[in-house]
């Protein structure tokens, strides 16, 4: 974290999808504030708020984390991915492509959490069985039911 010129406010370095970016703190307490007020990366949803729905869910060094419960300040010097940083260009990431392919979403308000936690499942090589697929995922809920067609997207980039 670096002090400002006049040392009244702090800025946070880290990189967001891939990009280095400072910001500063202002009035954004949490991760989830500083993406969606600060730099306009919506696609984090606020749900719940507190720690309850996984809308929020982004990556941080690779893990995911609720944006929601985790503090700004906290981010300084760590990489956070974002739906936003999936695709590559006009390419879908393969997580949201199986999505797609298995109808895995309804009003699409979960589903950047859900789909950032999926492919944090894959890598973390807890995709093996539907049972460690559910466990990994039950953080990240649903309201419109769509959670077997999830399982089936992320059944099918485990095993393809
Ligand atoms: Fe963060 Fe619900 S908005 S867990
Ligand atoms: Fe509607 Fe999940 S697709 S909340």
């Amino acid at each position: 974290m670096t002090a400002g010129p006049a040392s009244s406010r702090l800025d946070v370095d880290l990189r967001v999808n891939g990009e280095p970016r400072r910001v500063p703190l202002g009035a954004a307490v949490t991760l989830l504030d500083l993406l969606r007020d600060q730099l306009g990366l919506t696609g984090a949803k606020r749900g719940c708020d507190r720690g309850e729905c996984g809308a929020c869910t982004v990556l941080i060094d690779g893990q995911p984390a609720l944006s929601c419960l985790t503090l700004a300040d906290g981010v300084d010097g760590r990489e956070v991915v974002t739906i936003e940083g999936l695709a590559r260009g006009d390419e879908l990431h393969p997580m949201q492509r199986a999505f797609l392919a298995h109808d895995a979403l309804q009003c699409g308000f979960c589903t950047p959490g859900q789909i950032l936690a999926a492919v944090a499942c894959v890598e973390a090589g807890a995709a093996g069985t539907d049972e460690s697929i559910r466990q990994w995922m039950s953080g990240n809920l649903c309201r419109c039911a769509a959670h077997p067609q999830m399982l089936a997207a992320i059944r099918s980039i485990a095993a393809p």
